[in-house]
């Protein structure tokens, strides 16, 4: 740990001092999410994301794990044994309402994480690492959840599967063999279903192991904060327990009421109601669309309607459905070169005026883009979303590079203490109080 000021583990209950000494298990918990792990004093709500996802995984591995005790993976059986759940398990209904609204409020909270990373600054050095390892559980995220939204073997569960092993067989020569590969056949079906279903099972755990490296990484330099502007010394933080963890406690129950609210009062809200027909591999749904949290990805797919050709000579190039596929993986593969592209210094987006702009501008175009992947491939959305695709690759690989070499950021606060008792309106009494001084540490840290 990098805080030499961090307080030590002195274990208080004698089972406790037993085994820490056998296994420094408590000692772990207590530098990690406890008293030992000194924490900037002045992170806001938007640092509770990250533990949200972690209560989101929580929840999915819970219901998960319970769901998996009534469904069958078989496609004669696959979808009566969804509606058995809903209707005869005690409490099933709940359990799978959970599960797949769960899905998207860990993708509500993953997003919001990753738009402060980026208003923040956040994949910057040291905490590279961090990120790259974000970018990995997010792309597991999504592997998982679209295995997931097969299972129920729904017309989009079929038709979904159809859709998205489809895009490999764009790929040149090996492309249809990897389709046939990755279904079990020559069409989604049982052999589909079922190693859906394993991989399902097992993925969520492969992201609790990877978000362990996640927090491991973080832990080394210690969280970032909203000055960008690292920690000087024990002044500048507070241990992470009682602070966080009431931060985060709060954060939580505001996290479990929303939850509640869409459970109870609109659980179908977000799902797609041909999902409540069977599959049927004989009728193709007006309009397939994935869930929610991929349309983004989705109107970049489909923003591609022109094959490249070879000018002249009308030999295609590259067919616009790999054109599309491609771009669809470069927009998630090209967050893992950020920390890279983006050379300014400065870490926080408070302080870089230009920055701030064109981060809206991002937000604004990622939702113009999820709005059009939702909508059916017609115009005007195929339209915008060619324009949105063209901004989303220009704002990473062009703007993001030319602000860092034009933008005068502004003047940075000497030290977090330092910004956090300028903007106290009770700056001066502060200052009197004993203990309270900028130049003391807070209460709990030894
Ligand atoms: C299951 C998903 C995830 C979990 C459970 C998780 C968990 C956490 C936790 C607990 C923290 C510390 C608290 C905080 O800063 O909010 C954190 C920080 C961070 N996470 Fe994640 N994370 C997840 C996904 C991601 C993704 C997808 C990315 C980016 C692509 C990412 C990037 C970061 C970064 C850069 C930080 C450091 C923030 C800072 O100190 O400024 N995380 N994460």
């Amino acid at each position: 740990m990098s805080f030499p000021w961090a307080e030590h583990y002195t274990p208080k209950h004698p089972v406790m001092k037993w085994v820490d000494e056998r296994l420094p298990l408590p000692r772990l918990v207590y530098n990690a999410v406890g008293s030992g792990y000194p924490v900037p004093r002045n992170l806001n709500y938007f640092w509770n994301f990250g533990v949200l996802a972690g209560l989101a995984l929580t929840i999915q591995l819970v219901t998960g794990i319970i769901l998996a005790m009534h469904y069958a993976s078989n496609a004669g059986v696959a979808f009566d044994s969804v509606e058995h759940i809903m209707r005869d398990v005690n409490s099933g209904w709940l359990l799978r309402y959970a599960h797949a609204n769960g899905a998207s409020f860990f993708f509500i909270v993953v997003y919001l994480h990753i738009f402060r990373g980026l208003y923040y600054g956040s994949y910057k050095a040291p905490r590279e690492m961090v990120w790259l390892l974000g970018v990995v559980i997010f792309l597991l995220m999504m592997a998982t959840a679209f295995m997931g939204y097969v299972l129920p073997w729904g017309q989009m569960s079929f038709w979904g599967a159809q859709v998205i092993t489809g895009l490999f067989a764009a790929i040149p020569v090996v492309g249809e063999p990897v389709q046939t590969w990755l279904l079990g056949g020559f069409a989604p079906g049982n052999a589909t279903l079922n190693r859906f279903f394993s991989l399902h099972y097992l993925l969520p755990f492969v992201i609790a192991g990877v978000i362990i490296l996640h927090i491991w990484s973080l832990h080394i330099p210690g969280s970032s904060n909203p000055t960008g502007v690292e920690v000087k010394g024990p002044q500048d933080t507070v241990p992470f327990h009682p602070y966080y963890t009431a931060k985060d406690g709060f954060g939580a129950g505001v996290f479990l009421i929303l939850f509640a609210l869409l459970l109870f009062f609109a659980p179908n809200a977000l799902g797609h109601p041909d999902n409540y027909i069977p599959a049927n591999p004989m009728s193709t749904p007006a309009h397939i669309v994935p869930e929610w949290y991929f349309w983004p990805f989705y109107a970049i797919l489909r923003a591609f309607t022109m094959d490249l050709t070879i000018p002249f000579t009308g030999l295609v190039l590259i067919p616009a459905k790999l054109l599309g596929v491609l771009a669809m993986f470069a927009s998630i593969l090209l967050l893992f070169f950020l920390p890279w592209i983006d050379t300014s210094p400065v870490r926080s987006g408070n302080y870089r005026p230009l920055f701030k702009k064109f981060w809206w501008l991002l937000l604004v175009d990622v939702v113009v883009l999820g709005y059009c992947g939702g909508a059916p491939a017609a115009e005007p959305y195929v339209m915008i979303s060619q324009i949105a695709s063209a901004y989303y690759f220009a704002h990473f690989l062009i703007i993001l590079p030319i602000i860092a070499s034009i933008e005068r950021p502004l003047p940075l606060p000497g030290s977090i203490t330092e910004a956090v008792l300028a903007k106290s309106k009770f700056k001066g009494e502060r200052e009197a109080l004993p203990g309270m001084g900028s130049d003391t540490q807070p209460t709990g840290v030894a």
